[in-house]
């Protein structure tokens, strides 16, 4: 198993850092080493979901605007290959974790153009994740990140829905670009959170409706207190209970993805 590069994607507030941080435990959990896990969205989740804090200086995003303002100031000199430079600051802001590699994307503060820097940058992580078996990507609500390509090198797309005409509305805009654009995943996994049994038929009938061979339903993970406890009190999600009905549920469906 090499370079699995598996995203989450969906409606703002459906559960993507909560699968993912679900998905890691799963793969801390069967030993498996060599993971990095890359936090796009802006507001910095996945840290915060396994307890985390980090500091914006230690963000790309923080370490980016200290570029841009340099380039703006003109403090560097014209010769400075800024390619590199940008390729150690992603090293640099490379949080080593116990078991997994953690990259917090951050806001980008300030005015000025960043097409540059976010052209070199898609390149320098995409070619990180190739040092990893595995690269799990938060991605931002919304879809705007997908008009911009990024992750061109995601093998698995996993979108959440939750039990709502918006977060259904969004999995299908999802598909539509993704069509649109051509973005070639090997699999796209439709995600249930928090569906009702009564209601997950609902789900299930939109999937065979999309009528595409690589459009899968994942599974259904139930709404859970505890999840809802620690996310409310600022716990870490690795330290759920193993016997966590939410995180048995959760196990078993990504087994289907790895
Ligand atoms: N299965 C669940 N059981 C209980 N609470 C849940 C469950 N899934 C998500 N939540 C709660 O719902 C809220 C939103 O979840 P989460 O942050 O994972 O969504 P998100 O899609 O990452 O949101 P955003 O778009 O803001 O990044 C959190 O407070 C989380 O604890
Ligand atoms: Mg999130």
């Amino acid at each position: 198993m090499k370079n699995r590069v598996i995203a989450f994607a969906g409606k703002g507030g459906v559960g993507k850092t909560t699968s993912l941080a679900l998905f890691l435990k799963y793969l801390l959990e069967r030993n498996n080493k060599d993971i990095l896990v890359i936090d796009s969205d802006p507001d910095a989740n996945v840290a915060d979901v396994i307890g985390h804090e980090v500091q914006f200086c230690d963000t790309i995003g923080g370490k980016m605007k200290v570029l841009k303002d340099k380039i703006q100031s003109m403090k560097l000199s014209p010769n400075t290959p800024k390619g590199q430079l940008i390729e150690s600051d992603v090293y640099n802001c490379l949080i080593e974790m116990d078991d997994f590699d953690l990259l917090e994307m951050g806001r980008q503060e300030g005015e000025g153009c960043y097409c540059f820097i976010n052209d070199v940058l898609k390149k320098v992580i995409d070619t990180l994740s190739k040092n990893y078996d595995i690269t799990l990507l938060d991605s931002p609500a919304g879809l705007e990140h997908f008009a911009r390509k990024t992750g061109r090198n995601v093998t698995d797309l996993i979108i959440v829905s939750d039990p709502s005409k918006m977060a259904l509305h969004t999995l299908k805009r999802i598909l539509e670009i993704t069509d649109e654009l051509q973005l070639k995943f090997e699999t796209i996994w439709v995600l249930g959170n928090r569906f009702p049994e009564d209601l997950q038929m609902i789900l299930e009938k939109e999937i065979i409706e999309t009528n595409r061979e690589n459009v899968k339903l994942l599974g259904f993970i139930s709404g859970n207190d505890e999840i809802a406890k620690i996310n409310l009190t600022g716990g870490n999600l690795l330290e759920i209970s193993s016997q966590n009905t939410s995180y048995l549920q959760a196990k078993e469906i990504f087994s289907k993805v790895i």
